[in-house]
């Protein structure tokens, strides 16, 4: 399977949303990615609910939807009902992370779980095999625009080791500072699902960027 892209509708011009979300329609990305950002979990606050429900009314592109919100449970159905066919939630922002995996999947979407840049993703080697998708964080959650945090590729090294010796069918996604610079090394490391969202939008040709990010060849250092 090729690298699959997810553009952050974070970074779109929210004053033309359809437009946005009809542009993505119609380029090689993969799936729309949805930041939620309650102002508890992240220092920011995005958009919730309803604004989904609009990004899904007019999205040809499944929901990936990253949820950076304290008490993710109680919110899972209205997010299902709005169209996500991905919820991601926070491994910081559960205490009962096996039962909220089930919750999500008995809403009959896929679970992901995000890691913070600072959580080891050995924290999730007991439930891997239940994970549909583990979000790699590259960047503080909050805001689009912030720099790659480098650690973060072997970090997907570690995660893909995880997932083949526990024979676990999980995909890996990495979100934060993703650009044509870093994508090769990524893809390489084992991402799956790279979500990438100014360099995507604030690129003269979007759907020519992610085209590109599609095609990155690792860059290495001599
Ligand atoms: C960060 C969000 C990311 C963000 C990515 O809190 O979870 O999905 O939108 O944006 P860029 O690609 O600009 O770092
Ligand atoms: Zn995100």
């Amino acid at each position: 399977m090729s690298v699959q892209i997810a553009p952050s509708i974070l970074a779109a011009d929210f004053s033309n949303l359809q437009r946005e979300v009809e542009m993505l329609n119609s380029s090689p990305a993969d799936w729309i990615h949805v930041d939620i950002m309650d102002g508890v979990f992240v220092p920011n606050i995005s958009f919730g609910i309803p604004v989904t429900k609009a990004i899904h009314a007019h999205a040809k592109k499944p929901l990936d939807v990253h949820l950076m919100i304290v008490n993710p449970d109680q919110y899972l159905q209205a997010f299902a009902e709005a169209g996500a066919a991905v919820l991601t939630v926070h491994v910081e922002a559960c205490t009962h992370l096996h039962r909220t995996l089930q919750a999500i999947k008995n809403l009959g979407i896929k679970a992901g779980v995000a890691v913070n840049p600072h959580t080891p993703v050995e924290v999730l080697s007991e439930v891997i095999q239940d994970i549909d998708l583990v979000c790699v964080m590259s960047v503080n959650p909050g805001f689009g625009g912030q720099k790659f945090i480098s650690n973060s590729l072997s970090k997907v090294s570690r995660l893909k080791n995880l997932i083949l010796s526990k024979k676990a069918h999980t995909l890996i996604e990495v979100d934060g500072g993703v650009t044509t610079e870093n994508a090769g090394n990524l893809i390489h490391a084992g991402a799956d699902i790279l979500v990438a969202g100014s360099f995507v939008f604030t690129s003269t040709d979007p759907s020519k960027t992610i085209a590109e990010l599609k095609v990155a060849v690792p860059k290495f250092e001599v």
